[in-house]
């Protein structure tokens, strides 16, 4: 476990959380209403989880709430989940500023309308210098463009060959101001990583849990805590043996 983790009295925290919050079409299924009923619900559990990591001390949380990949589907829930993102801010955005949560968009905002890009500044302006929680929401986001956009950015600005190394790149990729995220969690029952975090998430714990997103609470999130607290991350290295670098150097 990294050093600078806090512990409470049920183990390690993590700093950073990320989160694919999937499982909303099944839960909506299930109670024979549409899609975006789900979505719905889908956005008031992304509420309480992010006050529920704050109080447990979580310094970020990072969610997958549209990927470059979710614009394949029906027409009407892609509107649909843009739309929602607006009722979303209208109705919970001065909760959260007043509760301490600073609020980040990251993804390409250069294909969504005006008015979201708007309500997305807006939404980062008055929450910048809330320190509680930092909650980071992907939004038309990939793994890979992040990459992409990264390496674009570094030679566009002039960066040498030889010079990009990982920390040099990791200034250019989306999530430059937060550390890598240590606990990475899937709900909905699927066991992939659907092109999210893919270059921050190296050595981030992986977690899937059946749980449908709508469904997850705080129950749900100290469960996935508690087995996060039972991981023994070595980050590549082996537990208790001094790193080869140091006996080289002795
Ligand atoms: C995956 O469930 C979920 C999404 C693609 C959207 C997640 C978005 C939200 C929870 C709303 C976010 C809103 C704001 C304001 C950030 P799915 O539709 O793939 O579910 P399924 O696998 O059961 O079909």
């Amino acid at each position: 476990m990294s050093a600078l983790s806090p512990v409470n009295a049920k183990g390690p925290v993590p700093r950073h959380v990320a989160i694919v919050m999937d499982g909303n079409g099944r839960w909506a299924k299930k109670r024979f209403m549409p899609r975006f009923f789900g979505h719905k619900a889908g956005v008031d559990a992304l509420v309480k989880t992010v006050l529920s990591c704050a109080d447990r001390g979580i310094e970020h949380l990072t969610v997958f709430a549209f990927s470059s990949e979710n614009w394949k589907r029906p027409t009407e829930e892609v509107s649909g989940l843009m739309g929602l993102v607006l009722v979303a801010v209208a109705k919970y955005l001065t909760k959260l500023a007043d509760r301490g949560v600073r609020i980040r968009i990251v993804g390409d905002r250069s294909q969504v309308s005006d008015k979201l890009r708007a309500a997305w500044e807006h939404a980062e302006s008055i929450t910048r210098d809330n320190t509680r929680i930092t909650l980071s929401v992907a939004f038309n986001y990939g793994g890979r463009w992040d990459v992409v956009q990264a390496c674009r950015q570094a030679i566009r600005d002039g960066v040498a060959t030889d010079d990009l190394d990982e920390a040099t790149l990791n200034r250019y990729m989306a999530l430059s101001y937060a550390p890598d995220p240590d606990l990475f969690i899937r709900t909905g029952g699927e066991v992939r990583m659907s092109n999210f975090l893919l270059w921050q998430a190296a050595y981030s714990e992986l977690v899937f849990t059946e749980c449908l997103w709508p469904e997850f609470d705080d129950a749900a999130l100290d469960a996935v805590l508690a087995e996060y607290a039972r991981r023994d991350r070595r980050f590549g290295g082996v537990k208790d043996a001094p790193p080869a670098q140091a006996l080289r150097q002795a």
